[in-house]
């Protein structure tokens, strides 16, 4: 086992579902993966692996925020030798080009975080997803008849859930920032060094604009879609 991670040796699947709400784990596990067995409890941050259509495929929770999802990316790639990582997230819509229930395909990650600031000695490092699993994800919503609209574009992976200097978000979304979230920043960067692959896909759950929100049934059913769209890019 890891620090954090109550896995032996090979009860991990080289392919990872990585939402950050661990009852979504549990979620995936039960509606889309077969004979599915939890592997960890620790710290309640759930994980499962089981086969989907007989490739196996783990779902582990990553916690809200660069710190915890990095602190169970590390683990995953450090201890378990996962290949590839598909964070399967909720994100906040930037601008009214986006809306309620659409699914966005992260392409880059920008990011307010002083973790990639530190690491890079002040350069901005450009994080971006893993060309192959961004262009199967592509072409699987494509092959899909989906409820929601799908957009690949540009995150805000914010340290701050509830910023007091919300105006700061502004030049990013005039240089194309979708929508914003916690994690994938930090995702994409420590799959580079690591030299795995990393995707994430989001569906919008809120509208910093327009101010609306989704319904609890409502964010199940789009993620129903998102998790369809990631696992059949991550076993391409
Ligand atoms: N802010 C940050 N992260 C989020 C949001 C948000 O509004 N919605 C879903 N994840």
């Amino acid at each position: 086992m890891s620090t954090h991670i109550a896995a032996a040796p090979g009860e991990i699947a080289p392919i990872v579902l990585f939402p950050g709400d661990p009852r979504r784990a549990r979620w995936i596990a039960e509606n889309f993966l077969e004979d599915a067995v939890c592997y960890s409890e620790v710290r309640g941050m759930l994980g499962f692996t089981g086969t989907w259509n007989g490739h196996h495929v783990s779902a582990q929770g990553s916690g809200m925020g660069q710190p915890s999802m990095s602190i169970y990316a590390n683990e995953l790639f450090d201890s378990y030798d996962v290949q590839t990582i598909v964070r399967v997230g909720s994100c906040g819509a930037l601008t009214e080009r986006v809306g309620m229930r659409d699914i966005i395909i992260a392409n880059g990650a920008c990011t307010d975080s002083g973790i990639n600031r530190v690491r890079f000695h002040g350069q901005d490092y450009a994080p971006v997803a893993d060309f192959g699993l961004l262009r199967a994800a592509v072409e699987a919503a494509e092959g899909m008849q989906l409820d929601s609209a799908v957009h690949v574009g540009l995150l805000f992976s914010s340290d701050q859930f509830y910023s007091t200097r919300t105006e700061l978000t502004e030049p990013l979304v005039q240089h194309g920032a979708l929508a914003v979230e916690m994690e994938t920043s930090a995702l994409y960067t420590l799959a580079a060094y690591r030299q795995r692959r990393a995707l994430s896909i989001c569906t919008v759950s809120d509208h910093l604009v327009t101010h609306e929100e989704t319904t609890a049934l409502e964010r199940e059913q789009t993620f129903g879609e998102m998790i369809e769209i990631a696992l059949r890019a991550a076993t391409a």
